[in-house]
């Protein structure tokens, strides 16, 4: 049974089968389009296929098994099994590898996150961590989340176990003792709701800004990039936010997009997402110095959403067998229609790939009108699905609203904006963490 969205977007079908997403990502002067994996999803020989096809992913994200609960369970017990399987799937298949993460609050072993610190016991801890596992893995990743979400949803420092024994000082000592480790690495900040205008960028630009003024070494700021359908940020508040990480001299990287729904899906909502991702995806493409974006797993049979958000899914470009979604089109739609040469600094590595892969794409970009396609889809969405988008959005933020009731996440939300409002003003997503370490299958 043909799915009914098929009707909806069968003219993006067509000139879009033959495009893998890596392959034109490269082609438009990104690094790599990338996804997040996890070990127990690798039993799955059908989702293993696509995930070992380097032309739809040139980049792999370990989605927990680099953690520090799995890597260290016991003080100075190490343990790098299921990285390793992760990592040598990507090197099998020549696909960079986004390591992550070395500090961060969430997922710690309890003699960590429950243990009585000083500054001193805490900072030997966290450098025989970082030095560790860095260690291990030198040379096989492009770049390293060094810190992860120091800040909480109201723009403050994360009162957790670092921040405690250390105070806002951890972050530079765990920069200093990468940069050491492993001096090849790019090295990242990353957070959530910080890719948007507001108190949590102003927060993470003066985190990093910090960093730089201090002359320690930091490579890159990584925007995770979990959204709500009919929710995004505006395409011109991303670009001139990641613009003030870049003005430092640093590479911005999307590293883990997704953009839920609340279910059950309709070709409404996927029309909207795959509206959603493409906004996400141009404002990559249209800074300079952001260098590629990576999904947070890529099929929505293995997406953390709903375990975390209940109601919530469908966040993912491929669906639950395996298909792709409306928004993988718009990706592409947005990777086919990029501004971008291959000669800005960031893209330079990669500039003679690229130029290989612009002319032998270049038939099926010239005739598939990529440009028309995206067109269509923009002038036509809003008026064609205005009323279930409204309604769409006003009960993502509800069902967003009442997570945050529930937990210590903080939601902002518009509830009934218009689809133009709202496209002007962003509503912050539910922050992406739940803040437990049980799951198997959390993300950050
Ligand atoms: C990658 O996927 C594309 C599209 O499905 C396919 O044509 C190609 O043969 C695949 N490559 C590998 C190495 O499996
Ligand atoms: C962790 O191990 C180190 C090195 O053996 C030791 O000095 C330190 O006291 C231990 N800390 C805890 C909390 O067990
Ligand atoms: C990578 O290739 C090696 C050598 O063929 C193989 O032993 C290993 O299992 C592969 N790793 C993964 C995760 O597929
Ligand atoms: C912890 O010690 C470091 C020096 O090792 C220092 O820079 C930092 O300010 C100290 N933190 C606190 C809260 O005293
Ligand atoms: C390329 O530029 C055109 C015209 O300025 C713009 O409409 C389009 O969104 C840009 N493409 C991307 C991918 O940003």
């Amino acid at each position: 049974m043909i799915p009914s969205y098929f009707t909806l977007v069968l003219p993006f079908l067509l000139p879009s089968a033959l495009a893998q997403l890596n392959d034109l990502a490269v082609a438009a002067g990104l690094k790599y389009f990338g996804t997040a994996t996890d070990n127990p999803e690798l039993t799955d020989t059908a989702y293993v296929e696509v995930l070992s096809n380097k032309t739809e992913w040139g980049q792999i994200t370990p989605g927990n098994s680099q953690k520090w609960d799995t890597t260290e369970p016991s003080n100075g017990t190490f343990s790098f099994t299921k990285g390793d399987v992760i990592t040598s799937l990507a090197a099998n298949n020549s696909q960079l590898v986004r390591c992550h993460n070395l500090v961060w609050y969430s997922q710690l072993p309890s003699w960590v996150s429950g243990g009585t610190w000083t500054n001193e016991t805490l900072q030997a801890v966290m450098k025989t961590h970082i030095t560790t596992e860095m260690t291990h893995y030198k040379g096989q990743c492009y770049a390293w989340d060094v810190v992860n979400e120091a800040l909480d949803d109201s723009a403050a420092f994360r009162t957790d176990v670092f921040y405690n024994a250390m105070g806002e000082d951890y972050i530079r000592i765990a920069f200093e003792t990468a940069a050491l480790a492993d001096p090849d690495v790019k090295l990242y900040y990353n957070d959530y709701n910080i890719e948007y205008s507001g108190a949590k960028a102003t927060a993470a630009l003066g985190i990093v800004t910090k960093l730089v003024n201090a002359g320690v070494k930091i490579g890159g700021v990584g925007v995770q990039g979990h959204y709500i359908v009919g929710s995004m940020p505006s395409q011109s508040d991303l670009v001139k936010t990641l613009e003030t990480y870049t003005a430092l001299g640093l590479e911005v990287a999307i590293t883990e997009l997704d953009i839920r729904m609340t279910l059950p899906s309709t070709d409404a909502l996927l029309a909207q997402q795959s509206i959603d991702y493409q906004t996400a995806v141009s404002a990559c493409l249209n800074v300079a110095d952001c260098i590629g974006i990576t999904v947070w797993d890529f099929d929505d049979k293995y997406s953390w959403i709903p375990d975390t958000f209940s109601g919530q899914g469908a966040a993912c470009l491929f669906d639950e067998n395996l298909n792709r979604k409306p928004a993988y089109y718009g990706v592409v739609s947005a990777l086919k229609s990029s501004n971008r040469t291959v000669s800005t600094s960031a893209a330079a590595s990669v500039a003679t790939v690229s130029a290989t892969l612009v002319s032998s794409t270049a038939q099926a970009v010239a005739t598939s009108s990529a440009a028309g396609i995206a067109t269509s889809l923009t002038t036509s969405a809003p008026t064609g699905f205005s009323t279930s988008y409204i309604a769409a959005s006003s009960s993502s933020a509800s069902s967003a609203t009442s997570f945050a009731v529930s937990s210590p996440v903080a939601v902002a939300s518009s509830s009934s904006a218009s689809v133009e409002t709202s496209a002007q003003a962003p509503t912050a997503s539910a922050a992406p963490d739940a803040g437990d370490d049980e799951d198997d299958d959390t993300c950050e």
